[in-house]
């Protein structure tokens, strides 16, 4: 099968995981498998490897690439936020390490039927899971002005999310709103003269609607502590996020379990104290080489943190 996307920061992921007998291994987000098949070469003493993914294709693509380690890779359509029941129905308990490689692939960005590209016409739908009920559609025509401007700030970092989410309400009034482009028509006047001239004007209200669509922040937060619970000790996390709303949450949820303090808020000024969990391996996040952004500018904004369990 010929490759068809590079697997980000590769290199990095299987020297984190390196040093460690990995006899049980988890990809939440096995896509095409790339970083799947690198560590299945490296680690060929894998006795079960876990790949999880919530778009079907992903899954058909997986199980093409891993066909030499089909006795050992056990795949499985969902969400990696129900980690801790995908492990219970593969009679799988603990596990020595992890992969979360977020957000969409190259794949699903490329294919214009999911919409998740502000370059190429197509339905504004954005569900990596299509067996999901909301799509970006519904969101943008039937959500309120205050709901819109909401996820087009909080979801997008949007500085214009008033202006935006005013459009779309605007717009809508003659019609629905279906396809990308109709969106984009709508929003470049709006948002062009945003200071950020690299980006596409629409970049960040794309972002929103997917992180909405997908419920991609809830997700993280809920599959963290499931992936600690069930790490071995010294056994690792590895995280790979795309954007700085992802980065964050994981980063406090690494710094959460690394730490020594309960997360009461201080009642009564008070704080409890709790056993850390995890000990962060990457003081400061890893980032691509220049090499790999030249390579792959999907690349550039990919970050890596990675925790190892405590006794
Ligand atoms: C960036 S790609 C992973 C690429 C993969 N590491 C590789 O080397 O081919 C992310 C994949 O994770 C899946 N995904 C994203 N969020 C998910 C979630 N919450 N649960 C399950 N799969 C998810 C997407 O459908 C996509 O296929």
């Amino acid at each position: 099968m010929t490759k068809i996307h590079h697997p980000v920061l590769l290199e990095e992921v299987l020297r984190f995981f390196g040093d460690l007998k990995l006899e049980v291994f988890v990809d939440g987000t096995i896509g095409a498998a790339g970083h799947s098949e690198a560590l299945l070469q490296e680690h060929p003493e894998i006795g079960t490897f876990l790949g999880i993914d919530q778009d079907p294709l992903a899954l058909d693509l997986a199980r093409q690439q891993l066909e030499p380690w089909k006795e050992k890779v056990i795949l499985k359509k969902g969400n990696f936020s129900d980690l801790e029941d995908h492990l219970e129905e593969c009679g799988l308990s603990k596990i020595d390490g992890m992969l979360l490689d977020l957000g969409v692939s190259s794949m699903q960005l490329d294919r214009p039927e999911k919409g998740f590209s502000f370059n190429r016409e197509g339905p504004l739908d954005m569900r990596m899971d299509p067996s999901n009920a909301l799509t970006a559609a519904d969101i943008v025509n039937t959500w309120s002005e205050k709901e819109l401007g909401r996820i087009f700030r909080d979801y997008g970092e949007e500085r214009r999310w008033r202006a935006a989410a005013s459009a779309v309400v605007q717009a809508r009034k003659k019609g629905e709103i279906l396809t990308t482009t109709q969106l984009v028509d709508i929003l470049f006047s709006v948002l062009r003269s945003r200071k950020k001239q690299n980006l596409h004007p629409l970049t960040l209200i794309f972002q929103a609607l997917r992180i909405c669509v997908n419920r991609e922040l809830e997700r993280i937060e809920q599959v963290i502590p499931q992936a600690i619970r069930r790490l071995k000790s010294g056994g690792r996390l590895a995280v790979i996020s795309f954007h700085s709303l992802e980065d964050r949450i994981v980063k406090n949820a690494f710094r959460y379990a690394a730490s020594d303090k309960e997360n009461t808020s201080g009642i009564g000024g008070m704080f409890l104290s709790k056993k850390p969990e995890v000990r962060i391996i990457t003081r400061k996040p890893v980032i691509p080489t220049l090499e790999e952004v030249k390579r792959n500018p999907r690349s550039r904004s990919s970050k890596l943190r990675v925790v190892e369990k405590l006794d």
